[in-house]
């Protein structure tokens, strides 16, 4: 089975508040979004990359992210949509000759440091399991607060951080999004679709370092990073 990465990066990065889309900021010299596309560039066991951009913005993500770093993964650069969810399954719906026992590899354009072996995991899970989330346990204590009062405090061992990439085969991904659609139903992320199916969904570990970039102080812990592995 085939391995293929879905990355969306058609959002407009309200709470980044600068100006143009975080997914083009530079990070030493390098836009966000090329950063992570270099990661399934570089992966083995990546077939082929589609990546999701604003409509208007397809040209320039061509030039700037896909001819000026020669990736040879990228098979399409496909628009995008109002909702993170409506980018994804547009993004599903434009994957040429894919089979349902595919994996999809579902990937935010702005979280630059996802390792190789972040990939490989979630991949493999996704092929045992169905579908999988990277993932990171909490550090803090979670509060559930309604008009400002606390009414609940859930056990921290069962509270994790998700992150992205999530894995799926692609029969199980593509109907989770269409049944989606269907009702009506806007999830945060692609395993919360699979859930809401009730169907498994398994936890593959991930690193806080794995951050997606969304305010601004992001930028500053994203250059923190790049200057320590840099050492
Ligand atoms: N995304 C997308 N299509 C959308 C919205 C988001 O492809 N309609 C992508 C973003 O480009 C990003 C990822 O989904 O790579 C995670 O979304 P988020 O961090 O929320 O990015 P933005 O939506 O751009 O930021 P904001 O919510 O602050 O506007
Ligand atoms: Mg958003």
């Amino acid at each position: 089975a085939r391995t293929i990465a879905l990355i969306p990066a058609a959002g407009m990065g309200k709470r980044m508040g600068a100006g143009s889309n975080k997914q083009y900021l530079m990070l030493d010299g390098m836009p966000i979004l090329a950063r992570t596309v270099r990661t399934f560039e570089e992966a083995d066991c990546i077939d082929a990359i589609y990546l999701i951009s604003p409509e208007q913005e397809i040209p320039f993500c061509r030039s700037d992210v896909v001819e000026r770093y020669g990736f040879t993964k990228v098979r399409a650069i496909v628009p995008g949509g109002q909702e993170r969810q409506h980018s994804v399954y547009n993004g599903l719906r434009a994957i040429e000759g894919i089979e349902p026992d595919d994996i999809v590899l579902i990937h935010d354009g702005v979280r630059p440091f996802v390792s190789v072996q972040m990939l490989e995991d979630a991949a493999a899970a996704a092929r045992e399991s169905g579908a999988s989330v990277v993932a990171v346990p909490v550090k803090d204590t979670v509060k559930v607060v309604q008009e400002g009062l606390v009414t609940a405090t859930p056990p921290r061992e069962t509270l994790w951080l998700a992150q992205t990439p999530q894995g799926f085969r692609y029969g199980l991904i593509r109907a989770a999004h269409e049944q989606a659609a269907a009702a009506g139903f806007l999830g945060t992320d692609d395993a919360s679709l699979l859930e809401w199916q009730g169907q498994p969904v398994r936890v593959v570990q991930g690193d806080y370092r794995n951050i997606k970039i969304t305010t601004p102080e992001d930028m500053i812990l994203a250059e923190a990073f790049l200057k320590e592995t840099a050492k």
